[in-house]
């Protein structure tokens, strides 16, 4: 695996693939990229093994992006572990890791910024003002850097999805298009709770209290599903909770899973139930589908 942090090289490198795939394989050359801000997990494995069966090669990128954290969020804290993480995207076989500097992200006199209205609004975009702004400009870059045939993420992120795909229709890209811009479904652990870099911060006790959180969700859509009052299931929702040891919840919603609309009953189409909770000070997101009435 080749490691490159300045952009020529990354452009030299992921030229190479595209014609050694090309030569020896019946893909034409494709390559797909996986875009991270590493301490990576089993979640972020799985995106590379997808990206393995669907692209002749795999970049992945490591960034830990400082557009995309609030002044009270963990930017100096959130873990940076390029060593261990190179030995995992190895052992995948990932062709490039592209672990780009600050410096080469944004140097001096770096000014833009994309901002994708309506789905960026509203969830981890009301509870973290320009969240989403530095993930729709940092990905914009990613992918005209690599200028990959096409980028995976997890379905954790829900609303990160749908903005990096809201940007890529509304832009028209073409490296990646918006419909080469692939979902893979959350990884979890063994009790349910969903896997993320974030899960380090959490003590052994709030550990296992966390699965509480895909343990209340599981309750509040199986009520929903059974034609029960939504805002009565958010509400129980909440309640365990904080039963669980949760301190506070950030958003419960039921949103319509592509426009991310807010819906207060159950409807035709495909929904989602979206949470975000603190648990000893520490953030958790999850989301799971709601089946349509
Ligand atoms: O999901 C993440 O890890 C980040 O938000 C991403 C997409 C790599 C952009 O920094």
């Amino acid at each position: 695996m080749q490691i490159v942090h300045s952009l020529d090289p990354l452009r030299n490198a992921v030229a190479t693939l595209r014609q050694v795939g090309t030569q020896a394989g019946t893909r034409a050359g494709t390559v797909a990229l996986v875009p991270t801000m590493g301490a990576l997990h089993d979640g972020h494995l799985t995106l590379v093994r997808e990206a393995r069966r669907q692209a002749d090669a795999v970049v992945v990128s490591i960034f830990v992006n400082p557009l995309q954290f609030g002044a009270n969020e963990d930017l100096d804290a959130y873990p940076r572990q390029l060593e261990r993480d190179s030995r995992l995207l190895e052992a995948e076989g990932v062709d490039l890791l592209w672990a780009p500097t600050v410096e080469v992200m944004y140097p001096d006199g770096f000014a833009s910024s994309i901002a994708v209205a309506g789905v960026s609004e509203g969830l981890c975009g009301g509870a973290r003002p320009g969240h989403f702004d530095g993930v729709a400009t940092v990905v914009c870059k990613l992918f005209n850097q690599v200028l990959p045939d096409l980028a995976l993420f997890g379905e954790k992120d829900w609303q990160q999805l749908a903005v990096i795909r809201r940007m890529a229709r509304d832009l028209d890209l073409t490296r990646p298009a918006a419909d080469s811009i692939l979902a893979v479904p959350t990884v979890r652990e063994a009790d349910g709770l969903a896997m993320s870099s974030r899960n380090a911060y959490l003590s052994a006790p709030d550990r296992a209290r966390a699965a509480a959180l895909p343990a209340a969700m599981r309750t509040a859509i199986a009520a929903i599903e059974a034609g029960e009052d939504v805002a009565a299931a958010l509400a129980r929702l909440e309640a365990d909770l904080a039963k669980g040891g949760f301190g506070s919840v950030d958003y419960a919603q039921l949103r319509d899973a592509r426009s991310l609309e807010p819906l207060d009953a159950r409807s035709q189409a495909p929904m989602r139930l979206l949470v975000a909770a603190r648990i000893g000070g520490t953030r958790l997101i999850d989301n799971m589908a709601v089946a349509p009435a």
